[in-house]
């Protein structure tokens, strides 16, 4: 039996099968609101098969938004369309997931397809925060560097943010910490230039991150997920390295995160990145056979034998698919056609299935 087509088993949730659908922001909200496109957008690709869908970079604070756009979980009005997300994406078999975000210095930039756009009425830039007052790069905001109170405040945020996501339904709450937005702008040794309990030393670089686990983990219920998405590595001389985020999968899998979702770099703007197939999978491999923790791999992964391959050579436990869900919102049903495994379509599309 193919591996791709494999359940895996949480603690509290089964995974269909192996294929993920990573976070992607759509830049589509309005003060933060989810709308008919993410309706549609989520519950097609659930239609499609994937065994669990991680939604979009959400914001705990207007904050720490990306663009002006993104979707935002910090108010009580933000659920009912969340939770109308999550039952679309149950009513097709699949897992639920919310990615947890707050954008550090890389908030409050313009919607990257409109990078000359005049903000709509009622919007302006914002202030912007980080753990020390360096800019992304030299067209980037200063940020402000955040006091204790208001780090305390950030990971309030983070909890609240989780509540609400657990009333709207969703399984798995996965944190982002990576593509050097504020927590792995804590992480790295390059944009962290803290002489407090913040900065420094490993154990004070992971702190934020921990104490964002620790809220979250006192709050959610044992049949909600806690996932972590890590850059692990910054690609750059003095950042962030793979060795650390081994013994970050550690102790973070003692504090219950079951599944390490690894990326890589974004913190700065000059990293030098080799984009090819596979080029994050052996973080993902390394970090897997050291710490023992679920890893999930993504990057450049477009089609089924690709995937099936870095399962077999147990390099990863799941596959985070992103653009090729764009492309194709039915991989799934394709893949298991490739790998020669009778999958059930919705009787809905039943007529059109590939033999
Ligand atoms: C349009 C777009 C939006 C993205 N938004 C997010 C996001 O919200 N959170 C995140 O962690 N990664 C985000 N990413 C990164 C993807 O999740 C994924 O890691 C990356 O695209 C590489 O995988 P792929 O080659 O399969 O697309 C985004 C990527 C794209 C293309």
């Amino acid at each position: 039996m193919s591996k791709l087509f494999q359940p895996l088993n949480l603690e509290n949730n089964i995974l269909k099968n192996r294929i993920v659908m990573s976070p992607m922001c759509q830049y589509f909200g309005r003060d933060g609101f989810a709308n008919d496109w993410h309706l549609v957008h989520y519950g097609s690709r659930a239609v499609g098969g994937v065994s669990a869908i991680i939604q979009e970079a959400t914001a705990v604070s207007p904050q720490g938004r990306i663009t002006y756009k993104d979707l935002g979980i910090w108010k009580d009005e933000h659920i009912l369309k969340l939770s109308k997300i999550v039952q679309s994406i149950h009513d097709n078999k699949c897992l639920a997931g919310i990615q947890l975000a707050h954008a550090g210095r890389k908030a409050s930039t313009p919607v990257p397809w409109l990078p000359n756009e005049k903000l709509e009425d009622g919007y302006s830039k914002w202030a912007i925060v980080a753990p020390s007052s360096i800019p992304f790069d030299i067209h980037s905001q200063k940020p402000k560097e955040l006091s204790v109170d208001e780090i305390n405040i950030i990971i309030n945020d983070f909890r609240e943010g989780a509540e609400r996501a657990v009333k709207a339904g969703y399984d798995i709450i996965e944190i982002h910490a990576a593509h050097g937005f504020l927590i792995h702008e804590f992480l790295s040794p390059l944009s962290n230039l803290r002489k407090d309990d913040y900065g420094g030393n490993f154990p004070n670089r992971i702190r934020l991150l921990i104490r964002i686990i620790e809220s979250i983990k006192q709050i959610i219920p044992k049949k909600v997920s806690l996932w972590v998405r890590i850059s692990a590595t910054d690609w750059e001389e003095g950042g962030w390295t793979v060795d650390e985020s081994i013994e970050l999968a550690e102790i973070i899998k003692n504090l219950g995160v079951e599944v390490l979702d690894v990326s890589s770099g974004g913190l700065t703007a000059q990293a030098k990145i080799p984009n090819k197939p596979n080029y994050q999978v052996p973080f993902a491999n390394k970090i897997k056979n050291n710490s023992g923790i679920i890893t999930g791999t993504v990057g450049l992964i477009t089609n089924a034998i690709q995937a099936e391959e870095i399962l077999e050579n147990k390099e990863a436990d799941l596959i985070f698919i992103g653009r090729e869900l764009l492309r194709n919102p039915y991989f799934v049903f394709e893949a298991a056609n490739i790998l020669k495994r009778d999958l059930e379509w919705p009787p809905q599309y039943e007529k059109a299935k590939l033999r």
